[in-house]
């Protein structure tokens, strides 16, 4: 556990965001079933009652890609961690519906969740899909991958475990690449798409990227 407030600019803005009245719901009565409060540091053994892979995914936006990921690797855990609300309350319908429980959620700041609630070597993956990629220069003090944040989550990451981060924006995938190149704690190694813990379903944003003509890269890390 790390609990130093190293980084105060967040790497988000708290958008109002229009809940609707199923998400609203979602949100007061699914919470208690997949959601977890902020506070207290948590062993993901204790969550789910077994010993198995498990898997981070860091800014899950509306959970379409982490349902997926979820439903088709049943034998694997997930916990996500999201600050938008009405992201979060679409992802709990979506667990509803799917009756998934290899899923738990926390709604709070990343990297909040990871350097005051989780535990050393507990995960096999860290998954970061399209984190916001904060352009301009004056912002780029915002994005999210930042020497701090990467020895986190080196922190909670078994011996090998995988960091799985894309963008469709080619400068912060310059900025991933010379970040976690410096930290030297990863090594960058090929995709495997045979192994479940390399697979990306499609995302919102990554359809959103395309649209625009962004090019999209895909980095695997691994722990040495
Ligand atoms: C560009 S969206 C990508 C969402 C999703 N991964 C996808 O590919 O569709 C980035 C998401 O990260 C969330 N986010 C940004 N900073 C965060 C933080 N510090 N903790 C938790 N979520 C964060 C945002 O609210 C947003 O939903």
């Amino acid at each position: 556990m790390t609990k130093r407030p190293y980084r105060k600019v967040r790497s988000f803005v708290n958008r109002p965001g229009r809940l609707t009245n199923a998400q609203r719901r979602a949100l007061n009565q699914l919470f208690p079933r997949w959601g977890i409060d902020f506070g207290a540091p948590i062993d993901m053994r204790d969550l789910f009652n077994r010993e198995t892979t498990r898997v981070l995914d860091i800014g899950f936006g509306d959970g379409e890609a982490l349902l997926t990921l979820a439903a088709n690797n049943p034998t694997i855990d997930y916990l996500g961690i999201e600050v938008h609300e009405p992201g979060v309350g679409h992802l709990l319908l979506l667990l509803e519906k799917a009756g998934i429980t290899n899923v738990r959620i926390i709604q709070h700041d990343a990297v909040e969740v990871i350097s005051d609630m989780l535990l050393d070597c507990q995960f096999d993956a860290v998954n970061l899909f399209f984190p916001d990629p904060w352009p301009k220069k004056r912002h780029h003090k915002r994005r999210l991958i930042q020497p701090a944040f990467i020895n986190d989550v080196s922190r909670i990451l078994k011996a090998n475990g995988l960091l799985h981060i894309t963008t469709d924006w080619d400068n912060y995938a310059e900025h991933i690449r010379e970040t976690l190149k410096k930290n030297g704690l990863f090594s960058l190694i090929n995709e495997d798409k045979s192994l479940p813990l390399m697979c990306r379903p499609p995302t919102k944003f990554e359809r959103r990227g395309k649209k625009l003509g962004h090019n999209v890269t895909d980095f695997y890390f691994c722990l040495k």
